[in-house]
């Protein structure tokens, strides 16, 4: 048995913010970001959280399936933002669904969440642990941007984006590929909160996310075609065969030296990152929703998904839609 998605589903903060309105913010221009990124502008969170967002996209992926919440087994939510550090996103998204037969957990593996979550839904099903299977990738980045820093806070939104996979007979995801290098934890990076302990202060200064934009960007252009290369031996399928790659949306420029390095035209490389700029773990399963609402997969076509991020974290899909 295979993992197949059978619905999807996403969900964007009401509030839009273009580049000129960041403009306001730091030194920086319309033209630039849209240069250097291909964003044009980003949904961020006033009202919504990251729970709500996720529920949201989740209700349109279980409706989208024909399928009831109490029917799933298992709800995973990749996210690096949730509202609460314990309990998990989707603790809080099953009760707001009323999964009340799913086991929840969050997976937490940056932009790449969304593909290990597929990693981890796959091998459940294939198991026959679980049969039904909702993921989710959801994140208010907003909140954990420098929004005085230049080099990051132009990059960012908020959104999420939901799956429903179940176990299938024919087609689904049929290669697949994960891995991580934490050796470079360093070059994407959050501490998060200091820590007040009186027995020990860790000194921590910044909550924000930091990142050295050039090295995420060299790994990227570097692992991201080998991960696909990768899995497309294993699904023993040439890169011409595959009818659409669909990869994180970090940086339009990311994603033409992707297609180069494959030599596939631009085209079978849907974005909508001039919309959404990067919504870490969203960005896929949102691009994956829009592109079934729009008519624009088709039974039999060849999909590869492929993401990258903090971690280091990368990984890759080959599935038959
Ligand atoms: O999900 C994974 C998350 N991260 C990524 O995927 C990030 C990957 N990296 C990138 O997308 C790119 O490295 C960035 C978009 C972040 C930066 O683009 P870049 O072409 O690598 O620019 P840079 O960092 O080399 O900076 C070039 C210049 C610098 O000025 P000087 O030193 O040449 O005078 C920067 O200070 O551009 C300046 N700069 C900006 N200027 C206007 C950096 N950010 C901005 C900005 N507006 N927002």
């Amino acid at each position: 048995m295979n993992a197949k998605v059978i619905g999807t589903g996403w969900q964007l903060p009401a509030y839009e913010a273009d580049n000129h309105y960041l403009a306001t913010l730091v030194e920086t221009s319309d033209e630039w970001i849209r240069e250097r990124t291909g964003i044009v502008k980003r949904h961020l969170a006033k009202e919504e959280t990251t729970t709500s967002l996720a529920a949201g996209a989740a209700r349109k992926a279980l409706a989208d399936a024909g399928l009831q919440a109490e029917e799933l087994d298992l709800l995973m939510v990749a996210t690096i933002t949730p509202d609460t550090d314990t309990p998990s996103t989707a603790c809080r998204v099953q009760a707001e669904l009323g999964a009340v037969n799913a086991v929840a957990f969050d997976v937490s593996a940056a932009c790449a969440g969304f593909l290990y979550g597929l990693h981890i839904a796959d091998a459940f099903i294939k198991s026959g642990i679980y049969r039904n299977v909702l993921l989710i990738g959801a994140e208010t980045l907003s909140k954990l941007v420098d929004w005085t820093d230049r080099g990051t806070c132009i990059l960012f939104g908020d959104g999420a984006g939901a799956a429903v996979l179940t176990a299938a007979s024919e087609g689904g995801i049929i290669a697949q590929s994960v891995g991580s290098n934490g050796s470079k934890w360093d070059v994407l990076f959050c501490m998060g909160r200091p820590n007040r302990n009186p027995l020990h202060e860790d000194g921590k200064e910044s909550g924000y996310l930091q990142m050295e934009g050039q090295e995420v960007f060299k790994f990227a252009v570097k692992t991201v075609p080998a991960c696909i290369e990768q899995v497309l031996t294993e699904a023993g399928l040439s890169a011409d065969a595959v009818d659409c790659y669909l990869l994180h949306q970090a940086n339009q420029r990311i994603i033409q030296s992707v297609a180069k390095r494959l030599k596939q035209p631009e085209e079978k490389f849907p974005m909508n990152i001039d919309q959404c700029a990067n919504t870490s773990s969203a960005s896929l399963p949102i691009l994956l929703a829009q592109m079934k609402e729009q008519g624009r997969l088709h039974p039999g076509d060849h999909l590869v998904l492929s993401g990258f991020g903090a971690g280091l974290t990368w990984g890759a899909c080959v599935m038959i839609w």
